[in-house]
């Protein structure tokens, strides 16, 4: 035996230096969660085949990993094996590093009015000044999506579900224009969810989520995640080991256990927001309701196509808008007379909550050139039962000036 083998080492050199960890035998069911920021290979050779060309970057958490896959798997059910993902620590680190990864200065993109308010910022006010230009467009009207495309366009965006209006985005055509223009068809459908549209099924390149809210669906983590090609996802790794962003393997961890539950909570939630929406519309005090369900709805025919549907009929999301008579005073005063939906402006969870948009500010609900009601209040419906929160809301409408109209 040499020297080295035989010295004790001392106390702190073995306190750092414990018995390595193997996998266990038999395996664990659950996910386990590896805290580890630092990684060590056996030797350089293995250490340059994982970095490659990149930096740190270059190895992945596998909790994060775990989480990452599987939303892939559920974007991409069919064709799992043609769809990666990478996680983010948030819903605008995904939409940020999409953008920065496919747009460069003199690049253009299409978007659309309304979008949700933070990407509406962070291209007006950041990507601006990057030298990156954008049209924002009412998808509702192609013609005007196809005339805002130029020779510079990269990118089309669009989102599954709209907020606060609820507009459905008409995937399939948007993919048409994109493909001739060469641009890219990146899709946020943070509102859908996998259980409601899956926009790569459509034609769409790169999907987005906010996983903060209806893929943890607990309010009690944060996340984003993007879904696509393999090889557009690779594009996208890159980027990210330069910009940072990345999701914390604690925060995986909530996010895959929420996949877990999600077509069962989605499901849910989407039944009782469509009886909740047919209800709420009938009542005298309400003036309109935005819910792509109710057959009045710019996107109803189009949800049908696009929308996966199961015994309780089709899916059409789980976020209804109500607009009371009386315009601003009138959606505060909505909010203010809730007893049993909490006041928030996130949208998931299993709790229902209530936001008046023009309180909230452009941030959460849509750019304020998109037209947004100033009495609109959205409702995130949640897993309670669908009686209750009928009830809750109607006593809310009861007492506004306008109920006996
Ligand atoms: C449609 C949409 N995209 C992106 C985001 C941003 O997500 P995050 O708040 O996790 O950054 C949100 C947040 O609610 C959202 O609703």
């Amino acid at each position: 035996m040499n020297r080295r083998a035989r010295r004790r080492q001392g106390e702190n050199t073995r306190s750092v230096r414990l018995p390595p960890v193997t996998a266990p035998r038999p395996g664990p069911l659950g996910l386990p969660v590896w805290r580890s920021s630092a990684w060590s290979f056996a030797g350089t050779a293995e250490q340059a085949e994982a970095f490659g060309e990149k930096g740190p970057g270059a190895v992945e958490n596998p909790t994060v990993a775990a989480f990452a896959a599987a939303v892939a798997s559920l974007e991409g059910a069919a064709a799992p094996e043609d769809v990666a993902g990478q996680a983010f620590a948030s819903g605008m680190a995904a939409v940020s590093t999409v953008l920065m990864t496919f747009l460069g200065a003199g690049t253009h993109v299409v978007a659309p009015a309304p979008l949700y308010g933070g990407t509406y910022s962070l291209i007006t006010n950041v990507l601006s000044r990057f030298g990156v230009s954008a049209d924002f467009v009412d998808y509702a009207d192609l013609h005007r999506v196809q005339e805002a495309v130029r020779p510079s366009t990269k990118i089309i965006y669009a989102e599954t579900l709209s907020n606060p209006t609820m507009v459905v985005a008409d995937i399939r055509s948007l993919y048409r224009i994109a493909r001739a223009a060469g641009a890219l068809l990146v899709v946020d459908s943070t509102f859908a969810t996998p259980v409601v549209c899956r926009p790569l099924e459509h034609g769409a390149d790169l999907v987005v989520h906010a996983a903060t809210t209806y893929l943890g669906g607990h309010d009690d983590c944060a996340g984003g995640v993007v879904v696509g090609r393999p090889g557009l996802v690779a594009r996208l790794r890159e980027v990210a080991a330069d910009v940072g962003g990345e999701l914390s393997p604690d925060d995986a961890f909530l996010l895959r256990r929420g996949l877990e539950t999600l077509p069962l909570r989605v499901r849910r939630m989407c039944a009782t927001a469509m009886v909740f929406a047919a209800a709420v519309a009938k009542h005298p005090a309400v003036r309109r309701v935005h819910y792509p369900g109710l057959p009045g709805h710019s996107g109803h025919e189009l949800g049908r196509h696009l929308f996966d549907s199961g015994p309780e009929g089709t899916r059409y999301g789980a976020c209804v808008t109500v607009i009371p008579h009386g315009g601003y005073d009138a959606g505060v005063r909505l909010v203010d007379a809730l007893r049993l939906v909490s006041v928030a402006a996130t949208a998931g969870g299993t709790r229902t909550k209530a936001t008046h948009a023009a309180s909230t500010g452009p941030r959460q609900l849509g750019d304020g050139s998109s037209g947004v009601d100033a009495a609109a209040v959205r409702f995130s419906i949640g897993l309670e039962d669908a009686e209750d929160l009928i009830a809750d809301v109607t006593a809310a409408l009861d007492s506004l000036p306008g109920s006996r109209v």
